[in-house]
């Protein structure tokens, strides 16, 4: 049986015996392995294709961890709270002739003794109903204030602090926290530890009739936001730190 075969034959027994509710509860969804070649491929253009310490901190069967042996690297580490799936993601890894260091923990508490230069993962999604969860997300990540806290947040902040400086994180998260206006302060927290990648598949689909309003002047320097409507709606915004004021010359 392949790597693959035996994952998504793990991830089925597994949704069957769980049931609908308690299988989005646990984020038991695995990424097929062409994605997670996919995303590996990006994240190891982004490192310039150099190896090192990689680590899936919600390492599930392995998915992630099977994609970076194929991809020839080899210092593999993986934490999970599911000791059954660390079992299949060990297996997966062996018909690979790959081995990993997998630790039964959660990453959002547990800390590895040194920082991953590549991270990769799918990391759970849904909202953290737990008031106590939530207690603890929000004094560890502050940037998750502002309403409903969604699992993937949590873990897009904890991923920028298990990588090392100039490392890279790679995760498979919706696309959410880059236009709600609720998800401010997560978008600044992150682009102020991180430069942050798009990719932009089909760019039709992505356009936007964009109005470009020249002769706009800032009157001070400092850190200001761009808000883009659409329809209305807030969709996007960034912050622009402006550096110089030209001061227009006396007539
Ligand atoms: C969406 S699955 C993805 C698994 C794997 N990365 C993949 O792509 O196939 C999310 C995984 O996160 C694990 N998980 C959820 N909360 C966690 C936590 N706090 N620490 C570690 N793992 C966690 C779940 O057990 C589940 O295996």
């Amino acid at each position: 049986m392949s790597a693959d075969a035996l994952i998504a034959r793990f991830e089925q027994e597994k949704s069957r015996a769980l049931g609908r509710s308690l299988r989005r509860h646990a984020g038991l969804y695995y990424t097929p392995p062409e994605i997670a070649a996919r995303v590996m491929e990006v994240a190891l253009q982004s490192v310039g294709g150099a190896s090192g310490r990689v680590l899936d901190p919600c390492a599930g069967a392995g998915a992630f961890l099977v994609a970076a042996a194929r991809a020839g690297l080899r210092d593999l580490h993986g934490f999970d709270l599911d000791p059954e799936a660390l079992r299949v993601a060990r297996k997966a890894l062996s018909l690979c002739g790959a081995r990993a260091r997998l630790r039964k923990a959660d990453s959002l508490r547990l800390s590895p003794r040194e920082p991953a230069d590549l991270l990769v993962s799918n990391p759970p999604y849904g909202h953290v109903a737990d008031a106590r969860e939530r207690a603890f997300l929000l004094d560890k990540f502050p940037a998750l204030r502002g309403g409903e806290i969604d699992r993937y947040a949590a873990f897009l902040l904890r991923a920028l602090q298990l990588v090392r400086p100039g490392g890279a994180a790679a995760l498979l998260v919706p696309d959410t926290w880059m236009f709600l206006s609720r998800s401010g302060a997560l978008r600044e927290a992150v682009l102020a530890q991180a430069e942050v990648e798009f990719e932009l598949k089909e760019m039709e689909g992505h356009a936007t009739n964009v109005h470009y309003f020249g002769g706009v002047q800032f009157q001070q320097f400092g850190l200001h936001h761009v808000e883009i409507f659409l329809e209305n709606e807030l969709r996007l915004r960034f912050p622009l730190p402006v550096v110089r004021i030209a001061l227009a010359q006396a007539q």
